[in-house]
């Protein structure tokens, strides 16, 4: 009998994050407040013999179809692990900007584990699917998570984050530049700044990652202004290791005007809410 599945990717954003050292195995030990938005990818799956991946959706052409596409690298991982030859077709809706600070890769990846967790019928609780997850992508854990908290470690180092944020409006804004972690890492001036206190007020913590990152893309730069003088933002930051900036509101029409503000400059807008 074929039967068919979807789940939601979830983009994930930083509200916070602070870099503290570059480690011996070239990652960095960091704090970051993870959140996560409605708006996202979306992975279906029907039964099939063997394990494939269809990619569609706006961003399909930058994702990429092939075999190391972090989605098939889950379901590899999650059936080896589980010990089931079980196949899945997998199709893809491609809707966040990729190599933009998103967490689309592994948005994608963590959807991929929740969805066959249900379609192999595994039951296997969250803290092993969020394990399992460690290998895939510093970011993976907190994507099978989905939800607000706090991060440590190389960001798979999960715990609760006291404010409940969930409703809260958000508008997300890429200048269409892609930018890749791994250089706006190697940027950075490693001068640790500080931790993140869990709890502490979000308006004053840090991207740490904004300086290098507007220096490998300076257009950030102008969408932060941008931003900030749309006016009505209750935070501005850049998310990840950019290009995508975040602007928080009290309320949607606060969003929508500043949307509205932003609109002819032809950058990539989401408006959204968060989990
Ligand atoms: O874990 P993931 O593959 O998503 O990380 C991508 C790249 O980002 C790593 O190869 C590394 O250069 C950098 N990174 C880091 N420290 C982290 C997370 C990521 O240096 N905590």
């Amino acid at each position: 009998m074929s039967h068919f599945d979807t789940e939601a990717a979830p983009a994930k954003v930083n509200l916070a994050l602070h870099l503290r050292r570059r480690r011996a195995d070239g990652y960095h030990d960091l704090e970051t407040v993870f959140a996560f938005t409605a708006f996202g990818d979306s992975l279906s799956v029907a039964t099939a013999p063997g394990l494939s991946l269809v990619v569609e959706g706006a961003f399909a052409g930058a994702a990429g179809q092939g075999d190391d596409n972090l989605v098939l690298r889950a379901a590899r991982a999650l059936a080896a692990a589980a010990g089931i030859g079980d196949g899945a077709a997998l199709t893809l809706d491609k809707r966040i900007p990729v190599a933009a600070g998103l967490g689309g890769g592994s948005a994608d990846a963590a959807a991929a584990l929740r969805l066959l967790n249900r379609f192999w019928g595994l039951r296997w609780p969250e803290a092993r699917l969020t394990a399992l997850a460690a290998d895939l992508g510093a970011d993976v854990p907190a994507c099978v998570v989905s939800r607000t908290c706090f991060g440590s470690g190389r960001g798979e180092v999960l715990a609760a984050w006291p404010d409940d944020l969930g409703g809260m409006p958000i508008l997300l804004v890429n200048p269409l530049v892609a930018v890749p972690t791994g250089p706006v890492f190697a940027g950075w001036d490693r001068i640790d700044r500080g931790p993140i206190e869990p709890g502490a007020a979000l308006n004053s913590l840090r991207n740490d990652m904004t300086a290098a990152a507007m220096a490998l893309a300076p257009a950030i730069g102008d969408v932060l202004a941008a931003l900030e003088s749309a006016g009505g933002a209750t935070l501005v930051r850049m998310s990840g290791s950019g290009a995508t900036c975040l602007a928080m509101y009290a309320d949607k029409a606060a969003r929508r005007a500043a949307a509205a503000a932003l609109g002819r400059r032809g950058w990539w807008l989401a408006e959204s809410e968060l989990l």
